[in-house]
């Protein structure tokens, strides 16, 4: 019964889920935010920087005493953060030493279809995969997590998920703090269902996924973060599988939005509230006083629906997040640019095509996700405007692989400052059509598909999801394409 399978979902069996959280104010934070460590890897003779993940199962102890059973890379939960300068070739080579199949996929990294760890780059267990690309695209936080179709989910709920920073060749050039675990934070934000065991558990899981009461950051609960320097860039990443949070302060602050899914913005956007749904990251510069202790807070999310619809979707939850604990006497920090960089806008009249992409039920365009399907076929070197539309009353996001894209319009306007930069996955507000703008490049394959899907992983599990090659002539790709073991 923990399966949803496609169409066979009404709203009325959408109202499993816990009843309303609200921590604000009741979080005492007890505990210091764990730091993944920093993984560069080491260049091998050949030139190419390469890392190692295994994945394994183990224990944890997220409350004193109490072991958690999880997942994690190169530890019990979560893995390293591993980082690379633009322009590097890279490789990585990934154990699997669970019991089960999983994969690994790169989110937001544009790179061949066979190393992308989709659901068919499957790893069996005691298996070892190992992809190779060079990181050609701007400087961002990127994360990755398993993909495996049908388990995404339950993958990443039990811990495996990392980040990728792919780091600019000057890391000072346009001021924002860079000194990882010092004044470049990751701030990994996953809330949690715990039974009276302390086990994971998707109990509360209704139609959006699963939503839980507790938030971990970094794996951390309760978590506190000593701020000894004016400024600290926190790169917020939502790995949750179902909840929006809509991250301010409790003192209402303002702070700089920097950067989004797949690099800075053209220049720092003030702010006081940033939104990410699953999947998506935001890079936020915070200037503290000597002393302060602001607290980083979710607030009831702007899913753009009716309340009594958005409640059964987390969107009347308040949560705690991470408290800032500023030192008495702060080293000073560079003070940001006013300006980045000019982002290159993607022309509309370069776009040869215009596809459309219908959400309705659990279904992209009427389809569900078939392992051996390709549902779209796009040509190499050539720009497209994919136009997505969530046709229901319930929260839906779009995430496509391979590219960074441009919002053009959202309902026949401009984008917002946070939609304005590059951007691999957005928040769908029903109703409202966002037209989306890519170049696909370099990498063809008409026998290996890339995946478009909503990142709400119970949604991506049930088959919100479709597949598309990128080749060199479309009139000769195949539109089917074989697939090991069973569909
Ligand atoms: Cu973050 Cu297709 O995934
Ligand atoms: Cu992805
Ligand atoms: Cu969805």
């Amino acid at each position: 019964a923990l399966v949803l399978t496609a169409g066979a979902l009404s709203a009325c069996d959408a109202t499993a889920r816990a009843p309303v959280v609200d921590t604000a104010g009741q979080v005492e934070f007890t505990n210091p935010l764990a730091i993944p460590p920093l993984d560069r890897g080491t260049v091998a003779s050949d030139g190419v920087r390469e890392f190692a993940l295994l994945a394994d199962e183990g224990t944890t102890e997220f409350t004193p005493g109490v072991r958690t059973t999880t997942w994690g890379f190169n530890g019990s939960y979560l893995g390293p953060t591993l980082a690379a300068t633009i322009g590097e070739p890279v490789r990585v080579r990934v154990d699997n030493e669970l019991a089960v199949p999983t994969t690994v996929h790169w989110h937001g990294m544009h790179l061949p279809a066979e190393m992308d760890g989709g659901p068919h780059q499957v790893i069996d267990p005691s298996q070892t995969w190992s992809p190779s690309w060079t990181i050609d695209q701007e400087p961002t936080t990127l994360w990755y997590h398993p993909h495996v179709h049908g388990e995404t989910e339950e993958h990443v709920e039990m811990g495996l998920a990392g980040m990728f920073l792919l780091e600019p060749p000057d890391p000072g050039r346009f001021g924002p703090p860079h000194s990882y675990g010092v004044d470049d934070i990751p701030v990994i934000v996953q809330d949690k269902q715990f039974t009276d065991a302390g086990q994971f558990t998707l109990s509360t899981r209704g139609f959006v996924g699963s939503l839980g009461d507790t938030v971990l950051v970094n794996g951390t609960a309760a978590p506190y973060l000593d701020v000894t320097t004016e400024r600290v860039k926190l790169r917020v990443l939502n790995a949750s599988s179902a909840r929006t949070y809509r991250f301010a302060f409790d003192d209402g602050r303002s702070f700089d939005l920097v950067g989004t899914d797949g690099g800075l913005l053209e220049a720092p956007h003030r702010t006081g509230e940033v939104q990410l749904s699953p999947g998506e990251r935001a890079e936020i510069v915070v200037q503290v006083e000597a002393g302060e202790q602001p607290v980083l807070r979710s607030s009831t999310p702007d899913l753009g629906m009716p309340d009594a619809v958005a409640e059964l979707n987390g969107g009347a939850d308040t949560l705690d997040v991470l408290q800032l604990r500023a030192a008495s006497v702060l080293e000073p920090s560079q003070p940001l640019a006013d300006r980045f960089a000019d982002i290159p806008r993607l022309d509309e009249s370069d776009a040869g095509q215009e596809r459309q992409f219908e959400m309705d039920g659990l279904q992209i365009n009427g389809q569900s996700m078939q392992m051996h399907t390709v549902n779209e076929v796009v040509e190499v070197d050539t720009v497209e405007v994919w136009a997505v539309r969530n046709r229901m009353q319930f929260a839906h996001s779009f995430h496509v692989h391979d590219v960074q894209f441009h919002v053009l319009t959202v309902d026949g306007e401009p984008p917002p400052p946070e939609l304005a930069g590059w951007k691999d996955t957005i928040y769908t507000r029903p109703g409202v059509q966002y037209r989306l703008i890519m170049r696909f490049e370099d990498y063809t394959d008409p026998d290996t598909p890339y995946m478009y899907h909503c990142h709400f992983l119970t949604h991506e599990d049930a088959g919100m999801m479709g597949q598309f090659t990128v080749v060199e002539d479309a009139s000769t790709a195949p539109s089917t394409i074989r697939t090991e073991g069973a569909d």
